[in-house]
């Protein structure tokens, strides 16, 4: 904020208007030429330069362009100034450098006698203190040009200076500061100053409003030596608009912590007039911070009062100095130019929603930023080496022999290094971000703040196992039971996806007596020793275990017909692509083995991606029972709402499996899974065993469950799945005409599969193309990935929150992919 003793208005009586500003304000800064600025650069620091002028509104401040091509600013302090204050700026830059040296501040060069700053004779008999200080990199930003990204970095530069400053004090930070929000009220004798009847009374309402409820509480707030200023007027920006450079310490005081995130969010939304575009600055500024500094919740519920407080007291301080110096208006109505707009954009929305809207942005738990990109730093871009290259590759060698050879691979030819994600978009080192169209762990976007803050609750309040009474383990399970088609009573909590389906082939060999399983010829269910001998897509050498058969996948692309009519025999598609599991059965009865289960994923992921007519499954259950085998609906890919017709991927069908087993999704990426069946066979298993998991439904593992369900519901995903999903599929089904390899679309919901081939008519797969398009499209910032035997399919599974403008990000690429690769 720019001080009131403006460099135009000469000698300003402030004592008797503002009692307790300094002698500072009260008298004119310095008036130095400039070669007497570089004979003082070079007596004083032994710096030869030549000087040029630069604006200050108290002091005296030259460029200076040294001999041996260094930047400094020379800083000439108003003849006011107490030492005391200099000493304070001198240290606690000193002592930022110290604390955080990724934060760009200036420290002052030694003199030639190697104190920290020196000490001239004034012109109008008074003595000045003199400092150099490096000149910063950067050009003075503006909000309005700004990113939400570059916003929120701004949000969480405020955060380390604080953190930063935390631990500095000096008795002059509790000198009076005319800018220090918590003396606001005494400004109330200058609204008389504000001329505009309405505008009086909504600054009025503001100050009635801060006298009543906002200055009792501040004293209960975090306080501690804050910069106090971090604006735009007192940080440079570099070319990716990122700080990289923090100047001006002079309005640092000993006050509230929050009223630094205060002075930012006001410069970071001065020039807007859109509410929505507003709030979501404000939010990104806010969540910047909170990534460095979460809030109290105290503090959330007075940001939007405080705010509204510093932009009052920036009219009023304004209108009272226009009132006693009308000459300089146009000067000083240029302060508070941004601040009316705001106040007035606020009034229109009410007070008490930009409270709320405040308080809701602070109480939210944000993605760790990683404290920020260096100040700096290059920008990798998606497709750039960027300065993360060399790290990256280091990361890269550690990675390779600490976790060993077995490691699925990375996926991309360019390894892709992430360090946060929020929605449907995670950022690399750079920030730069990257549309998660693959991963549908974080079904309800990466790092929901329900979910993170429901984690975070419950592992600050308790974490043990079920070996006690806990209620969110019972009530998780009544809510997914809940949902169950009737007979499915029964939820058993476990850690993973493989886990869930070892205990239901557990369940089902005890239930059935049977030892022999049923999946499609390229599933995948799982890592544990049962289970990876039920997952082809696994087999060592491809060799089947001799207890397993499989049966092709409803191949809706090869296996035409599939949209209705009868086949040979009068068979339908279903029935002809159902009665496979009857080769299946008498497969094994040849090897001596009676099947206890057929597992089937209900997206068919591995064998990619199919969405077959819902009498198949139907078909699939009755022939599974009636070769005595249970039907296992592993839901770890397709449930929650990523099919876009229900919660879960069976319920199209109308279908009753006897064991649904649940994962990746269920705690968007806690881990936490669970088998869900009926009380007999959980009953005949427990007669021969007993079942406990130390993590399974664990307080904080279930309290990212239900927060996942609530999510999931409140925001209405699976319709947003359905609907986009629709969306998607036809729109590349529009541009498949364009690309000779776009075989197929098809899915349901969220989970679509684009199917590239060498040749539309002999539908020979493409497995080459899929891969130069995936990475194609990695080095153009969406992430999508390959699935099905032969890798040729496009697996595009993303979180369930993307929306229209992600879905069109996605198409557009997509094409240029295709184009890239040569499709
Ligand atoms: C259909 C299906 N079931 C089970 C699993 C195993 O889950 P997890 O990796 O959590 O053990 C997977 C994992 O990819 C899967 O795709």
């Amino acid at each position: 904020m720019k001080s009131p003793a403006a460099s135009q208005e000469g000698d300003v009586p402030m004592e008797a208007a503002w009692p307790t500003a300094g002698d500072v304000l009260r008298v004119a800064p310095p008036r130095f030429g400039l070669e007497e600025a570089a004979a003082i650069a070079a007596d004083i620091f032994g710096v030869r330069a030549t000087a040029t002028p630069l604006v200050s509104e108290r002091d005296q401040n030259f460029r200076l362009a040294a001999d041996d091509g260094r930047g400094w600013v020379l800083k000439i302090s108003n003849s006011g100034e107490r030492e005391g204050v200099v000493e304070m700026e001198t240290g606690v830059v000193r002592h930022v450098a110290a604390v955080d040296p990724t934060l760009p501040v200036a420290a002052p060069r030694e003199t030639r006698d190697g104190a920290s700053w020196g000490t001239i004779a004034g012109l109008d008999g008074g003595h000045h203190f003199v400092r150099l200080l490096p000149l910063l990199p950067g050009r003075k930003g503006t909000a309005i040009d700004l990113s939400r990204e570059a916003i929120r970095d701004f949000g969480a530069t405020s955060a380390r200076l604080g953190r930063a400053t935390r631990g500095y004090f000096h008795p002059m930070a509790g000198r009076p500061i005319l800018w220090d929000v918590k003396h606001l009220a005494e400004l109330r004798p200058h609204l008389s100053f504000v001329a505009d009847d309405g505008r009086r009374a909504l600054v009025e309402s503001i100050l009635d409003r801060f006298e009543a409820a906002v200055a009792p509480a501040l004293g209960g707030l975090r306080a501690q030596v804050i910069h106090n200023d971090l604006t735009f007027d007192n940080t440079l920006l570099d070319a990716t608009d990122r700080v990289s450079g923090i100047v001006d310490f002079g309005d640092m005081a000993h006050t509230t912590l929050v009223l630094d995130l205060v002075a930012a969010l006001v410069s970071l939304l001065g020039g807007r007039d859109d509410p929505p575009d507003v709030f979501a600055m404000a939010e990104a500024g806010i969540n910047g911070y909170a990534s460095v500094t979460p809030l109290e919740d105290e503090e959330a519920t007075l940001l939007g009062d405080l705010v509204a407080a510093r932009l009052a007291q920036t009219t009023l301080i304004s209108a009272w100095r226009i009132g006693v110096y009308p000459g300089n208006a146009a000067y000083l109505s240029s302060w508070d130019a941004e601040a009316w707009p705001i106040l007035a954009l606020f009034e229109a929305v009410g007070l008490p929603e930009v409270r709320r809207r405040f308080a809701a942005a602070g109480r939210r738990i944000p993605a760790w930023t990683g404290a920020g990109a260096p100040a700096g730093g290059a920008t990798a871009g998606h497709g750039g080496a960027g300065a993360a290259g060399a790290g990256d590759a280091a990361l890269l060698g550690r990675r390779r022999r600490v976790l060993g050879s077995a490691l699925s691979a990375l996926t991309y030819e360019r390894p892709l290094h992430l360090v946060r994600g929020e929605g449907a978009r995670m950022y690399d080192p750079d920030g730069c971000p990257y549309l998660d169209c693959y991963n549908n762990v974080p079904v309800v976007g990466h790092s929901h703040p329900r979910v993170v803050a429901a984690i975070a609750r419950q592992a600050a309040t308790l974490n043990t196992n079920t070996r006690y009474l806990h209620e969110t383990v019972v009530e998780l399970a009544e809510r997914l039971s809940a949902t169950m088609p009737s007979g499915l009573d029964t939820v058993m909590f476990v850690n993973s996806g493989s886990e869930a389906n070892d205990l239901a082939w557990r369940l089902a060999t005890t239930v059935t007596g049977g030892r022999g399983g049923i999946v499609t010829e390229w599933a995948y269910h799982g890592i544990t020793a049962a289970i990876a001998d039920l997952s082809p897509e696994e087999w060592p050498h491809g060799e089947r275990p001799p207890h397993v058969a499989t049966i092709p996948p409803p191949d809706t692309y090869r296996l035409p017909g599939a949209d209705g009519g009868d086949g040979p025999g009068g068979m339908t598609w279903a029935e002809r692509a159902a009665s496979r599991i009857e080769d299946a059965v008498a497969d094994l009865a040849d090897r001596g083995f009676r099947p206890a289960a057929v597992y089937v994923d209900g997206a068919f992921t591995s064998d990619g991606i199919f969405a077959p007519p819902a009498a198949y499954l139907r078909e699939l259950v009755r022939r599974a029972h009636a070769a005595g085998a249970l039907f296992v609906a592993d839901e770890v890919q397709a449930g929650y709402g990523r099919m876009g017709d229900g919660l879960w991927s069976f319920e199209a069908a109308r279908i009753v499996p006897d064991i649904v087993t649940l994962g990746k999704p269920m705690g968007n990426g806690h881990p936490v899974a669970a088998v869900i069946t009926r009380s007999e066979i959980v009953d005949r298993f427990a007669a021969e065993t007993e079942f406990f998991s130390t993590f399974g439904g664990n307080p904080v593992a279930c309290a990212a469950a239900m927060a996942v369900l609530d999510v999931v519901e409140d925001e209405g995903l699976t319709a947003n799945a359905a609907a986009v999903g629709a969306e998607i599929r036809a729109a590349i089904r529009a541009l498949a005409p364009r690309h000779a390899a776009a075989g197929d679309v098809r899915g349901r919901g969220l989970m679509i599969g684009v199917e590239l081939v060498r040749d539309r008519a002999t539908r020979e797969p493409d497995a080459g193309l899929a891969v130069r398009v995936q990475n194609a499209m990695r080095e153009r910032g969406v992430l999508v990935g390959t699935t099905a035997r032969a890798g040729n399919v496009l697996k595009i599974r993303p979180p369930l929150v993307i929306d229209r403008e992600d879905a069109a990000l996605l198409l557009r690429v997509l094409e240029e992919a295709l184009v890239a690769a040569g499709a």
